[in-house]
């Protein structure tokens, strides 16, 4: 994660036909003049900070905490609601508690923009691992879509570019390219959420080598361990797990279920660091990046990033409950 804001030289965007947009404010009101203050300095880390377990992305050893966040529908709100203020709340929950790292994409209606005005906001751009995607089906689109991620997520550059399922992967990964050679992005990566998807994704990952993977992956939900995990520890590429809860639906099965016997020796004691802590008791899983919009849901949700791992026997017990 890097600890300063990296500037871009317009000269090698412009070199690289990459102009930027101008970093218009992204405020909760759309229609703000571009903002003229500095962003506040990042507050101080929180002294629980620290528990967090990281893990190495491999293209580069930089570490990670193994516990990151999604904005897919539960950023999705209205800026200037009392949903807002909750956000700011659970956002503040994330980084006080060390997360970094944020997944985010321009296919999430507004998410993006509630993104960019939380991190302006508390001030947190600077500590964060900032990650979105190119979801577009030619050239000028991605370019067009570029310049609106900047403005909505108030940066001139993200830490992660990642090609959201595979979409025009022709065209947009010689462009991902070309921003990381302007220094736009630090990593590439490529995306998918459906088992149906994994083949192709193999496939890419051969023969793109990108910096990062996401995929999805949980207890009932687990074939990415056939298919992409190992091809990822292979070739050294990060994995992030999306859609660790089955978006929400694994919780409504657990509703009257009582934790493993051995929860407690893992340190777990709620579902949800059951199924993060899965997720991240897989060796080539780098993190994993649950949803939610509420502080306490966040809280324990940091919690599955602290103590021991699961065994392979503790894992495929969860496996055989869920299927
Ligand atoms: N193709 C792609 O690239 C792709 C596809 C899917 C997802 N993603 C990324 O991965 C992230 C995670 O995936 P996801 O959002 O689809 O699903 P998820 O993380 O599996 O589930 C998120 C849902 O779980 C709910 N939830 C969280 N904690 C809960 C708890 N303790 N009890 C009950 N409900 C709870 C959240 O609601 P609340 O907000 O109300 O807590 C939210 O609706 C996304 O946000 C996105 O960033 C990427």
């Amino acid at each position: 994660m890097p600890s300063r804001r990296r500037f871009l030289s317009a000269a090698s965007l412009a070199a690289a036909g990459l102009a930027l947009a101008p970093l218009a404010a992204c405020s909760r009101d759309a229609a703000a003049p571009a903002a003229a203050a500095p962003a506040p300095a990042a507050p101080p880390a929180a002294a629980n900070a620290g528990n967090l377990m990281t893990r190495a992305i491999p293209s580069t050893g930089e570490t990670v905490p193994v516990i990151g966040a999604g904005t897919s529908g539960s950023y999705e709100i209205a800026l200037d609601s009392p949903d807002f203020a909750r956000l700011q709340e659970t956002i503040k929950v994330f980084f006080d508690g060390g997360a970094t790292l944020f997944d985010t994409s321009p296919n999430y209606t507004n998410a993006d923009e509630v993104l960019g005005a939380l991190l302006a906001d508390g001030g947190w751009r600077d500590r964060c691992f900032l990650a979105t995607k190119i979801a577009a089906d030619d050239r000028a689109a991605m370019e067009a879509q570029w310049a609106q991620s900047q403005r909505r997520l108030q940066t001139d550059h993200v830490e992660l570019l990642q090609i959201h399922n595979l979409r025009a992967l022709d065209i947009a990964w010689p462009y991902a390219q070309q921003l990381k050679e302007a220094g736009a992005t630090k990593y590439i990566g490529l995306t998918h959420y459906l088992e149906s998807g994994h083949a192709a994704l193999v496939a890419a990952m051969r023969a793109h080598r990108p910096d990062f993977v996401q995929v999805n992956y949980s207890v009932n939900a687990p074939q990415a361990a056939q298919t992409v995990l190992p091809v990822a520890q292979e070739l050294g590429i990060a994995v992030l797990i999306n859609r660790a809860f089955d978006d929400g639906k694994l919780f409504a099965r657990v509703s009257d279920t009582v934790l493993p016997d051995w929860a407690a020796e893992v340190g777990v004691t709620s579902w949800s660091q059951m199924f993060l802590k899965f997720a991240i008791s897989h060796p080539s899983v780098t993190a994993v990046i649950p949803a939610t919009g509420r502080p306490d849901r966040q809280a324990d949700q940091l919690r599955a990033g602290t103590g021991p791992l699961l065994s392979e026997a503790q894992q495929a017990e969860l496996v055989a409950q869920f299927a």
